[in-house]
C-alpha cells in the first residue's frame, strides 16, 4: 500500500519527486501556484526538458496515482506528507530566501490532517526545520528534512538511484515513516539530526564546487607550466580517494543552485561565527574563470569592439534547458559589455532573451558561425563534436576557436588550419 503524498511546488524537484513516488505505488498530489504549468501537466506535458520524467509523469496520469491542482491548500487534505519543493533563491545579502517556504507552510497550515509530516526538500539553512515549525504553528504535525542531491538533466535516474538518502529529524517515528516511503529505493539511508542534514546538503553542494574550481586554478597552473589539464585530471583521478568524477575544467560552474547554495553556506557560516576563506576563494576562483574565458576570446580577436564571437551552448551545462546562472550567459554578457557582436547557438534555447536582449540566438550552429572572428564553445552538448569543421570553416571569418570545454577534435581543427585555445592546455 502506498502512502498519500503532497508535493508543493511542480519545477525541477518537486515533478521529478512527485512523478518518481507515483512510480513507487505513491498517491501523489502535485500543487503549483501557475495555473498555466499546471494546466500542461494534467495533460502529461511536461515544461523542462528531463530525461525520462514526461514519460513517468504521463505513467502517473494514467494509473491515477498523480494529479495535479492548483494551490496548495488543495493538495494536503488528505496528505500524511508533505513535501515542500518551493524556490529557495539567493537573498540581497546572500543568505537563502526563506519567503516561499514559508508562504507555503502557512497556506497548507490550516488544511493538514493531524500526524501529517511536512517535508523540508528545498534546499534550506540550519535551522530551517524550526523555522518551519513555527511557520505551520500546528504542535500536532511533524518537520522533517529530507534534501535532495538530485542533477538537472538525469533528474529521474538520480532520484531512484540516488548515492543516498538523508533524514533529518529530532523525532524517530517521522524519521521511519519518511524512510518507508523509500522501500523500493537502493541506496544508503541515513537518520541523523536536523541541522546535520540541513548542513550534508550545503557541504555537499560547496564540496563539488571547491572541486571544480580548483581543477579550473589547476588548469591556470597547467597553461603556465605547459600541462594538458586533461592528462592531469585523468592521472590525478586513478588515485581511488581523488576519482575521476565531477573533474572537467569548464568556463566556470552555474546553475540554479550551486552559485545561490555557495553563497547562502558562506552567510551562514559567517552568522554562526566561522569565516569560511576557502569557500570563498572557491567562488572568486569561479568568477575568474569567467574573466579568463573572456581575455582568451579577446586574445584572439584582438579587440573585443566590433568583433563578432559564435557561441555555441547557452544553458548551464548540457542535456538541460535551463539557462539561469548559466556560465555561458555570463560569458556573453561581459563580450556584449565590450562592444562585440555574439551571435549565439544552443539546441534547447531559441531567442531572443530577456535577460541578454543583445545576443542574436540562431536556430542553426553553422549560421550563427556566419561572419565570425571566433567560435566559442561554452556548454558541452555532445552534438557539437560531431558537426561538419569544414563547413564551420567556410562560415567564419577567421578560423579560430576557444574551446570553454575541451570538447572538440583539436588535431582535426588543427589540420583544417584552426587556431585553437582550450582550457589548461597550452
Ligand atoms: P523551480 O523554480 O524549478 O520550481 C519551483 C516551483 O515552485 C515553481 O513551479 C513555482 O511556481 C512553485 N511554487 C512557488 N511557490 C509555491 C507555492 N506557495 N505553492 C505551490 N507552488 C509554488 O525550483 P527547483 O529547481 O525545483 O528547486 C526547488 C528547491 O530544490 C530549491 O530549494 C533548490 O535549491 C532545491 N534543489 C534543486 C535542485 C535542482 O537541480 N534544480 C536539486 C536539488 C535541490
Ligand atoms: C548540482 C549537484 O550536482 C546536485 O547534486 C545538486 O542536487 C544540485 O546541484 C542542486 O542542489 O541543485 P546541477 O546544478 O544540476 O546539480 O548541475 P551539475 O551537474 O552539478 O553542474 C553544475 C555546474 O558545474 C555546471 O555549470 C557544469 O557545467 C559544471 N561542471 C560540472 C563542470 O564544469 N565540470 C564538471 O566536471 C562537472
Amino acid at each position: 500500500m502506498g502512502s498519500r503524498i503532497a508535493v508543493i511546488g511542480t519545477g525541477y524537484v518537486g515533478l521529478t519527486t512527485g512523478a518518481c513516488f507515483a512510480h513507487l505505488g505513491h498517491d501523489v498530489v502535485c500543487a503549483d501556484v501557475d495555473e498555466a504549468k499546471i494546466e500542461r501537466l494534467r495533460s502529461g506535458e511536461v515544461p523542462i526538458l528531463e530525461s525520462g520524467l514526461e514519460e513517468m509523469v504521463r505513467e502517473g496520469l494514467r494509473s491515477g496515482r498523480l494529479r495535479f491542482v492548483v494551490g496548495a491548500a488543495g493538495a494536503v487534505r488528505d496528505a500524511e506528507f508533505a513535501y515542500l519543493c518551493v524556490p529557495t533563491p539567493q537573498g540581497l545579502d546572500g543568505s537563502a530566501d526563506l519567503s516561499y517556504i514559508e508562504a507555503a507552510a502557512r497556506e497548507i497550515a490550516p488544511h493538514l490532517p493531524p500526524a501529517a509530516v511536512v517535508v523540508n526538500k528545498s534546499t534550506v539553512p540550519v535551522g530551517s526545520t524550526r523555522f518551519v515549525e513555527q511557520a505551520l504553528g500546528r504542535s500536532d504535525v511533524f518537520v522533517v528534512s529530507n534534501p535532495e542531491f538530485l542533477r538537472e538533466g538525469s533528474a529521474v535516474t538520480d532520484f531512484l538511484h540516488p548515492d543516498r538518502i538523508i533524514i533529518g529529524s529530532d523525532d524517530q517515528s517521522a524519521a521511519i515513516r519518511v524512510a518507508a516511503l523509500y522501500l523500493d529505493v537502493p541506496a544508503p539511508l541515513m537518520v541523523t539530526d536536523p541541522a546535520s542534514a540541513e548542513t550534508i546538503k550545503y557541504a555537499s553542494n560547496a564540496f563539488l564546487a571547491t572541486k571544480l574550481s580548483f581543477v579550473n586554478a589547476i588548469a591556470a597552473v597547467c597553461e603556465a607550466v605547459g600541462a594538458d589539464v586533461n592528462d592531469v585530471v585523468l592521472g590525478m583521478g586513478y588515485d581511488k580517494r581523488i576519482g575521476h568524477e565531477f573533474l572537467k575544467p569548464g568556463p566556470g560552474w552555474g546553475g540554479s543552485c550551486f552559485p545561490k547554495d555557495s553563497r547562502a553556506l558562506l552567510y551562514l557560516a559567517k552568522e554562526a561565527g566561522y569565516h569560511f576563506d576557502l569557500l570563498e576563494g572557491v567562488i572568486s576562483v569561479n568568477h575568474e574563470q569567467f574573466e579568463r574565458v573572456v581575455e582568451k576570446i579577446r586574445r584572439m580577436v584582438g579587440t573585443l569592439e566590433g568583433s563578432t564571437v559564435a557561441v555555441w551552448g547557452l544553458t548551464f551545462k548540457a542535456n538541460t534547458d535551463d539557462l539561469r546562472e548559466s556560465p555561458s550567459l555570463e560569458i556573453v554578457g561581459r563580450l556584449l559589455d565590450s562592444g562585440a557582436v555574439v551571435r549565439g547557438y544552443d539546441p534547447t534555447v531559441r531567442g531572443p532573451l530577456d535577460q541578454l536582449p543583445g545576443l542574436q540566438v540562431c536556430d542553426d550552429p553553422y549560421a550563427a558561425c556566419g561572419g565570425a572572428d571566433v567560435l566559442a564553445v561554452l556548454t558541452e552538448w555532445d552534438e557539437f563534436k560531431w558537426l561538419d569543421l569544414d563547413k564551420v570553416g567556410e562560415q567564419l571569418r577567421h578560423r579560430q576557436v576557444v574551446d570553454g570545454r575541451n570538447l572538440l577534435d583539436r588535431s582535426a581543427l588543427a589540420r583544417r588550419g584552426f587556431r585553437y585555445e582550450g582550457i589548461g592546455r597550452t
